[in-house]
């Protein structure tokens, strides 16, 4: 295993642009593979190569414990909707805050044997690629949350409708953006119950996650 160390906020490296992987290579290939096992030591969901103090644009994703996703010079190709959620960083530990973002995103990016691929999320995949980009041209969640970052442990005390509450009112900062966005929301949920049924029901669901 290779475990890398994980770079924190206030270092200098997390706030750079990385620059595109010009041929993917058997050491891209082994930072992809200790950027997993990283990610996966740490139990986070998704992790950027400048975390582990590599200024390349590749990011590792893996929301479920089923689907790990290696996106080299990921392209935002869409983005519809829009979400609010509690959302951590393996760089700010111990930390979440509430961010609002789009709640349906399609990517292109090469895997990590060099081949071009579409990929689509909705929810936490979606709110993962748009993360872990970010991180690729020095953005940090902590930049754009809905409210203070709080304790993790803090969080875990709260109940449900405390969370609720939380969450309602930044859903209130952004009430023209979710007006805006009502119809593309109504989809992408239709879509996803779709997506459920499918999965209930044994068929192939059909849809984005492929690789
Ligand atoms: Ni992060």
């Amino acid at each position: 295993m290779g475990i890398r160390n994980i770079r924190t906020e206030g270092d200098e490296i997390l706030r750079k642009k990385s620059k595109p992987v010009k041929n993917v290579s058997i050491r891209t290939r082994m930072l992809i593979r200790d950027m997993f096992d990283t990610m996966y030591e740490a139990d986070g969901v998704g992790l950027a190569a400048p975390q582990v103090g590599i200024l390349r644009r590749i990011v590792v994703i893996d929301c479920d414990g089923e689907h790990p996703y290696a996106l080299i010079n990921p392209e935002i190709l869409e983005t519809r909707g829009l979400q609010t959620g509690y959302e951590g960083c393996l760089s700010v530990p111990g930390k979440s805050a509430i961010v609002t973002r789009p709640d349906y995103v399609k990517v292109k990016a090469l895997d990590e044997n060099g081949e071009e691929y579409i990929l689509e999320g909705t929810e936490l995949l979606a709110r993962a690629i748009l993360h872990e980009t970010e991180h690729l041209d020095g953005i940090l969640y902590v930049d754009k949350t809905d409210g203070p970052l709080v304790d993790n442990a803090e969080l875990a005390g709260m109940t449900e409708d405390q969370k609720e509450d939380a969450l309602e009112k930044a859903v209130e900062l952004h009430e023209a953006d979710y007006e805006a966005h009502a119809a593309e929301n109504e989809e992408i949920e239709k879509m996803e119950e779709a997506e459920t049924e499918n999965e209930e029901s044994g068929k192939p669901d059909g849809s984005s996650e492929q690789n």
